[in-house]
C-alpha cells in the first residue's frame, strides 16, 4: 500500500518554549490521526533531543541537514552519527534554501546522503525548479530534475529515500502549485526513478501546502503527502494536514 506521509519542516523558527509547546499539542492530539499516516517533524538542531524524548513514537523526529563528513575538525557541523545517537530518525537534504544560500550541489549532497544512510537515517531529498527554470518550459524543468536526481546514484539505498518535490517559486510564497501541475511533475520524477533504479519511491509535495489545498494535492496518484513549512508551525493546521488524505 502506498505510504501516506506528512512532515513538518520548522526551518529556523520557534524558541525552545514555542517548540516545546507545539510538541505538547501534537503529542496530545496525534492519537486522533489515522494509523496509516506517517508523521515527521524536523525542528532546529538544539531541540532535537528534547523532542525525541517528549513526542510519542509515532511522530518521528528528523533534522534539517547533516554534515557530508563523518567527524573531525569541522566547526559548526553536525554529523549524521550524532543525530542518530540522539534518536533522530530522518534528515532533510537538498532543500532549495540550502542549495541557494549554501551552494549545495549534487556532489556534496551525494556525500551527505551516504553519511545519513550509513547511520540509519531516512533521507527526505528535496528537488524542485526555480521560477527561471519554469520559464524555460517543460523540457527545461524535466532536465533539471534529472540532473538533481544524480545525487542518488552510486551506492544510495533508494528504499530509504523519500523525495520532496518542492517548486522553489511555491515555497513560502502562498502560491501553491496546482494539483494538476504538481501531479505532472511528481509522475515525471516517479517514472525517472523507476526507469533508472527500478524502484518506487514515495514523493511528497511541498510549497505553500495548507489545509485548504492539501486534500486535492494528496489525492493525486503520485503524491504521497506533503513536506510542510509555514503551516507546520501551527499545531491545528499541521494536524488538519495529517487528516487530509
Ligand atoms: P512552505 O515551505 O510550506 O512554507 O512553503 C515548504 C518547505 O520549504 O519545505
Amino acid at each position: 500500500m502506498a505510504r501516506k506521509i506528512v512532515a513538518g519542516n520548522w526551518k529556523m523558527n520557534t524558541s525552545y518554549e514555542e517548540a516545546s509547546e507545539l510538541a505538547k499539542v501534537l503529542s496530545a492530539k496525534s492519537a486522533e490521526i489515522d494509523d496509516d499516516v506517517d508523521i515527521y517533524v524536523f525542528p532546529p538542531y538544539p531541540y532535537l533531543k528534547h523532542l525525541v524524548d517528549v513526542l510519542p513514537s509515532r511522530i518521528r523526529v528528523g533534522a534539517q541537514d547533516c554534515s557530508a563528513d563523518a567527524n573531525g575538525a569541522y566547526t559548526g557541523e553536525v554529523s549524521a552519527a550524532m543525530l542518530a545517537s540522539c534518536g533522530v530518525q530522518a534528515v532533510i537534504l537538498g532543500h532549495s534554501e540550502r542549495r541557494a544560500r549554501f551552494k549545495e550541489d549534487e556532489a556534496l549532497l551525494h556525500r551527505k546522503i551516504i553519511q545519513a544512510q550509513k547511520n540509519g537515517l531516512e533521507v527526505f531529498f528535496c528537488i524542485g525548479e526555480s521560477q527561471d527554470i519554469l520559464a524555460g518550459g517543460a523540457s527545461c524543468v524535466s532536465l533539471y530534475h534529472e540532473k538533481l536526481l544524480r545525487a542518488l546514484d552510486n551506492g544510495v539505498d533508494l528504499n530509504k529515500v523519500v523525495i520532496a518535490y518542492e517548486p522553489v517559486w511555491a515555497i513560502g510564497t502562498g502560491k501553491s502549485a496546482s494539483a494538476t501541475y504538481a501531479e505532472e511533475q511528481c509522475a515525471f520524477i516517479h517514472n525517472s526513478i523507476l526507469k533508472r533504479w527500478s524502484i518506487e519511491v514515495p514523493i511528497l509535495y511541498g510549497g505553500s501546502c495548507n489545509p485548504t489545498n492539501a486534500r486535492e494535492l494528496f489525492a493525486q496518484e503520485h503524491i504521497n503527502g506533503g513536506l510542510i513549512g509555514g503551516a507546520s508551525l501551527k499545531a491545528d493546521q499541521f494536524l488538519e494536514l495529517c487528516r487530509s488524505f
